[in-house]
């Protein structure tokens, strides 16, 4: 039987989107071998299947009917350990990357019955030998006793910019300008909503990653984690 809370140990990774949290997180959790929580995709795939079965996104108690009851697996395999995304049988791991999947999350995230839907299964992830949470509200609500709480920023632009060049790789046909604009009004969605907005914890070590490539953000983590023992 694994070990859960409390003796198991979390770094909590927060920030808005494209501040490079999902790339860092996966990298630190490979390297220090813990467990990964990409909570964003848990807030996708509520929007996924939301769209699916036609819930309307003012329709809260569907919502948090579907948040409740998500039928999916975190499959890990492949060459790279990469994970394989099912939701309710089908392969949505590309699908629930695209930027018209991101909005619906932000919308289904704002609705508090869907976080507490999703907050045991989140605090499930946390089993030894420990765990790298990524999210918004990881060092807040989900983690609030967290190891080490780092918060991630970066200028709009920058953000706008790395979102591109990962949707463009993965054949996402968007433009800059709107992908600004999209990122600016998810910001204040995540920001300014009343339960559990975006914002640092009080204990966290806040990152401005703004002109840094992913490798000097990695190792300012890997340099928090060993000046607090856990790596
Ligand atoms: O990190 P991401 O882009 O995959 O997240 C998608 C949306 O989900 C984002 O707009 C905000 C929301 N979210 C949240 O409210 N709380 C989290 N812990 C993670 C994501």
């Amino acid at each position: 039987m694994k070990q859960r809370h409390p003796s198991v140990p979390v770094i909590t990774v927060d920030g808005p989107s494209g501040s490079g949290k999902g790339t860092v997180c996966r990298l630190l959790a490979r390297s220090v071998g813990w467990n990964l929580l990409d909570s964003g995709a848990l807030y996708r795939l509520v929007g996924l299947a939301a769209r699916n079965h036609g819930v309307d996104m003012d329709n809260h108690p569907a919502l948090e009917v579907l948040a409740g009851h998500l039928d999916v697996q975190f499959q890990t395999g492949g060459d790279e350990g990469d994970l394989r995304i099912v939701l309710e049988g089908e392969d949505v791991t590309q699908s629930v990357r695209t930027e018209e999947v991101g909005a619906l999350a932000s919308r289904v995230a704002a609705v508090g019955a869907v976080r507490d839907a999703l907050l045991a299964r989140q605090r499930a992830f946390r089993v030894l030998p420990g765990l790298v949470a990524d999210g918004r509200d990881m060092g807040t609500v989900v983690f609030p006793d967290a190891e080490l709480k780092v918060f991630l920023t970066a200028s709009a632009e920058e953000r706008a910019a790395r979102r591109y060049r990962q949707l463009i790789a993965t054949g996402d046909a968007v433009s800059l300008p709107r992908l600004v604009s999209d990122i600016e009004a998810r910001d204040r969605r995540d920001t300014e909503r009343a339960v559990a907005p975006l914002r640092p914890a009080a204990d966290a070590v806040e990152l401005d990653t703004t002109g840094m490539g992913i490798t000097e953000v990695f190792d300012h983590l890997m340099r928090f984690a060993r000046e607090r023992g856990l790596a």
